[in-house]
């Protein structure tokens, strides 16, 4: 929990995703609410955690679970009641929390009022709130723009003899910020809710919200995108250079910033971009829009040593001041123990994934059940809920798998709920529920609590610079360094086998034994590890 706050306490924070559909259901409809949210805030504040975002809980029809919002200032019924938001942002800051919001800014859904009018004609008073278009001559979509979850991104509608964009799903359309009053609105809202104690936003998409007024089609991909879009969505065969990431977006993050400034927030900001380290580069330089981004630069299928280095030096390269967010999972990506780790990965592998990833420079955002070394559960399809899997199943199965609820008890259905869950709750996390983990000190939960209370002592991890080292393969070597403090030198053995390596960096090195990792140093700077083993030492 965060004291004493320093104006860029958030870069030395930790932020702990909460999906609330699958975090704990009070009411037994197999959905969890925001009353289960407040019963395990003492969880969440054991692990250690600083920021709590939770997913959206707004009124939704719930096509994207949530994501598709009907009525941005109130909580939907399915989760409770701004009451219970009252009471569970009450209970947060009591326990030294914070609470983020999830503002899903870049499209409504098709039940928001504001959709309903836009749609009656082309000459009410929010005609324009959306983006519409009319047909090419052949009756075509004005051009050849693609959504993210398959398919034109234009959708034909019957009334305004017009086509919507949706960069979602049909029934998440965009809304048009090149409009002014849409700008105002979305501030209004936020507004609403940081009168009501928020301490930050995660901004959904946030560089989805402009598109070319000239409505010009996306020339193909010179390389194609199959790292963080899946290699059987045609989404990654395009150049996006004009359905998103407009230079218009920079003036309205810095009204939002502005809005935040006067309540002390912070944002963060998803980025799905083309070249997404330089857009989270570019949103968070200058201290005058967001206070950090994140992007699937880390949620991608292969792991390597290589590749987390490429990523942070590469973001390092491109700013001055603006700061990362360094994510591994969350409700839209295979769980990390599984799309690292492989089948059946040993839970030895999410204690060093989690201090692998808390050891980078930037501020590290968990997913719920990460801690808990949950795998990705195997939903069958009769079972799926996510449209996006439904459309490219068999090969793309969708995020359900990473959003089953969370096993809590060595009991029916985890302990979620007295219901039925809305995904099944996973027998393989039920054998590693959290109570169960509370009774192991060598469990995932413990190592997670521990390492977490040590890296908060540790200025090296939270502010300090970093710098990698040549290592071969599967092994991540790095350095961090903070004014007035000894260099820390980390090193990990991202494989399953046990390893031995020269680190001339670390002859003389002192270990730091307080994380409790099983790596040792030689005199010499021979590092061993075993298999999924990580070292510490304080460079002399
Ligand atoms: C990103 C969210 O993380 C994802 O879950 C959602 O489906 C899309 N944005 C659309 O809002």
């Amino acid at each position: 929990m965060t004291q004493q706050l320093s104006p860029n306490w958030w870069r030395e924070a930790i932020i702990y995703q909460v999906y609330p559909r699958s975090f704990n259901d009070t009411n037994g409809d197999g959905v969890g609410d925001l009353p289960g949210i407040t019963a395990k805030l003492d969880y969440i504040a054991q692990l250690g955690v600083d920021i709590v975002w939770i997913s959206p809980f707004f009124k939704s029809p719930m096509k994207d679970f949530g994501y598709d919002i009907s009525d941005y200032c109130d909580v939907d019924p399915l989760f409770g009641t701004l009451a219970d938001f009252d009471a569970m942002i009450a209970k947060a800051h009591s326990l030294g929390l914070k609470i983020m919001i999830d503002q899903v800014m870049s499209h409504t859904s098709e039940q928001h009022a504001w959709f309903a009018e836009s749609r009656k004609s082309r000459d009410n008073p929010k005609a324009d709130w959306y983006v519409w278009a009319d047909a090419a001559p052949d009756g075509n979509p004005p051009n050849n723009w693609m959504s993210v979850f398959g398919g034109s991104s234009w959708q034909w509608d019957t009334r305004r003899r017009q086509y919507y964009l949706h960069n979602f799903l049909v029934s998440q359309p965009d809304l048009n910020f090149h409009n002014p009053e849409v700008q105002q609105a979305h501030l209004d809202c936020l507004r609403f809710w940081l009168e009501r104690g928020v301490d930050g936003v995660r901004m959904d998409a946030c560089n989805f919200h402009f598109h070319d007024r000239q409505l010009r089609s996306n020339p193909p991909a010179l390389v194609r995108d199959t790292a963080t879009v899946s290699d059987v969505n045609p989404y990654g065969m395009q150049a996006h250079i004009h359905d998103k990431t407009q230079p218009e977006n920079v003036a309205f993050l810095q009204r939002i910033r502005k809005l935040l400034d006067e309540y002390g927030a912070v944002a963060i900001g998803e980025v799905g971009a083309d070249d997404s380290l330089a857009v989270m580069a570019e949103y968070t330089e200058g201290g005058d829009k967001l206070h950090m981004a994140y992007s699937f630069n880390l949620l991608t299928p292969q792991c390597s040593a290589r590749h987390i280095r490429t990523q942070v030096e590469q973001f390092g390269a491109r700013v001055k001041d603006g700061w990362a967010s360094w994510s591994v999972g969350n409700h839209d990506a295979v769980r990390v123990m599984t799309r690292w780790g492989g089948d059946q990965p040993d839970p030895e592998f999410a204690k060093l994934v989690l201090a692998m990833q808390l050891s980078l420079k930037g501020t590290p955002c968990l997913y719920q059940g990460d801690e808990l070394a949950f795998t990705e559960s195997d939903v069958p399809f009769e079972l799926l809920q996510d449209p996006y899997g439904i459309t490219f199943w068999p090969e793309f199965k969708g995020r359900d798998g990473c959003r089953t609820p969370i096993a809590w008890e060595a009991a029916t259905n985890g302990g979620f709920t007295e219901g039925k869950p809305w995904l099944p709750v996973d027998e393989k996390h039920i054998a590693r529920a959290a109570s169960v983990q509370e009774r192991d000190p060598q469990s995932p939960l413990a190592f997670a609590r521990r390492f977490i209370a040590w890296r908060r002592t540790m200025p090296q991890l939270t502010r300090g610079d970093i710098t990698f080292f040549d290592a071969p393969e599967p092994v991540l070597a790095l350095r961090r360094d903070a004014e007035g403090e000894r260099s820390v030198l980390a090193v990990f053995n991202l494989g399953r086998d046990a390893t031995t390596l020269p680190l001339p960096q670390a002859a003389g090195a002192q270990t730091i034994t307080d994380p409790g990792l099983p790596g040792s140093v030689a005199a010499d700077g021979t590092v061993t590890l075993p298999p999924y083993g990580a070292w510490f030492g304080y460079v002399k």
